[in-house]
């Protein structure tokens, strides 16, 4: 533990000193329970997702976005609730149509969000049509950015489509097959909640605050943009065609982890089990109409990857996570890796709106305290 430190020439006797203080700290809050949720709940033993109890594998078999959104903004289950995408307010349009071409995606869905904010009459406290509306706008904000940065003019939503549907529409100016809208929506159900991650996290402690939803989300994007919490299934695309062929994997990974490198794609700080939503992804991404080339190679990669796995951390289970069968998902229907993050920004839309609403239906600033380890009080010099 360091203390307050108190310099050799410090005779002062008037001055107070600083107390030690012994209370516990935890690096990075882990072990901290911070918040009490009834939204999601991740079972990293045994490799369990819940939402609102509903287990996530059964949610993408038979639940869409639209209704997963509204569980997990209600508690109630209703297969018919929808979601469509919605228009852009004109002085949103007029920044994106600013934004440099080069500018991340990440950064333009957290700008595009933040002015939105300043379009709309977000009063205290959040409500589940706030939720709903942002979670409606940001799709079309996204879609519109990755076309004017190809030179192309944004598409209008399409009331008649869902939210996925929409957004590929917009983006691509088609309307999607049903198969690859399926699998997208799928995509989107399992990255719409996850507890307190580090982006939830932010949009708690700002909705704490009494801030409105939309700073929130904005802040949900900024945390995500880091690359410790985005996660990266391009890295898993890039690593797949370094192994090349199912015959070289295993000489690929051994010498990959003799140079001390990480398996994209494996082990995660909560799941020891198989990440339930790798499972659910394998699935669509096996049954999805333009599948990537390279889903066979990743299927019998992983198999030998595990295996590798095991041999070197028998005292770790390290297993598939959920970045392993996103990469086809989202190369599937059809996107650039460089919209990979914000995409699953998108997704968890409606996981960070539910817990905005449920931070502020039991508000408590959220305001911890840390150790002071600097110098004890002393007086300028000179
Ligand atoms: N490949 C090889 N070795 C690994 C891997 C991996 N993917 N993951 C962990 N290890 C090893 C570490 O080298 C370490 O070994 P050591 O003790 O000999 O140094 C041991 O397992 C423990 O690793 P930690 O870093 O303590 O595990 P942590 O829980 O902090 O890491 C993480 C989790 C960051 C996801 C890690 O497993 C990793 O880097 N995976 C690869 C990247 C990846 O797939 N990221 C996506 C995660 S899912 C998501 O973010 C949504």
């Amino acid at each position: 533990m360091t203390t307050p430190t108190s310099s050799a020439g410090d005779a002062s006797t008037s001055t107070p000193s600083i107390p030690t203080d012994d209370r516990p700290y935890s690096p990075g809050l882990e072990g901290i329970i911070a918040a009490e949720t009834a939204l999601g709940y991740v079972d990293g033993a045994n490799g369990r997702l819940l939402y609102r109890g509903y287990r996530i594998g059964d949610l993408v078999e038979h639940g869409t976005y639209g209704a997963v959104a509204h569980l997990l903004w209600t508690g109630e289950w209703d297969p018919t609730a929808r979601l469509t995408t919605a228009p852009i307010p004109p002085a949103v349009m007029a920044i994106l149509r600013s934004l440099p071409a080069e500018a991340k995606p990440m950064d333009a869905l957290r700008t595009a969000v933040s002015a939105w904010g300043a379009t709309q009459r977000l009063d205290w406290p959040p409500t589940v049509e706030q939720a709903r509306a942002l979670t409606e706008f940001s799709p079309s904000a996204l879609a519109a950015f990755a076309r004017l940065r190809r030179g192309l003019e944004p598409v209008e939503p399409n009331p008649e489509l869902d939210l996925v549907t929409g957004f590929l529409y917009q983006l691509n100016g088609e309307v999607p097959d049903p198969g690859t809208a399926r699998a997208l929506d799928a995509y989107f159900i399992v990255g719409a909640e996850h507890g307190l991650n580090a982006s939830t996290f932010a949009a708690r402690v700002i909705t704490s605050t009494r801030s409105d939803i939309a700073s929130a989300i904005a802040g949900a994007i900024g945390a995500m943009k880091g690359p410790l919490h985005g996660g990266a299934p391009s890295e898993v695309v890039d690593q797949l065609s370094q192994v090349g062929s199912p015959e070289h994997a295993e000489e690929w990974i051994r010498a990959a982890l003799d140079r001390g490198e990480r398996l994209m794609g494996f082990g995660h700080r909560v799941y020891r089990a198989y990440d339930p939503r790798a499972a659910a992804l394998r699935k669509v991404a096996e049954s999805m109409p333009h599948k990537p080339d390279w889903l066979d190679l990743a299927i019998k990669v992983e198999d030998v990857a595990l295996r590798i796995l095991a041999e070197r951390h028998p005292e770790r289970p390290l297993k598939t996570n959920v970045e392993y069968y996103a990469a086809p998902v989202l190369q599937g229907v059809g996107l650039t890796p460089d919209l990979f993050p914000a995409t699953f920004a998108l997704s968890r839309h409606a996981g960070w709106t539910a817990h905005v609403l449920e931070q502020a239906a039991s508000n408590r600033l959220i305001r911890p305290d840390a150790r002071y380890v600097g110098p004890a009080e002393r007086d300028l010099p000179g």
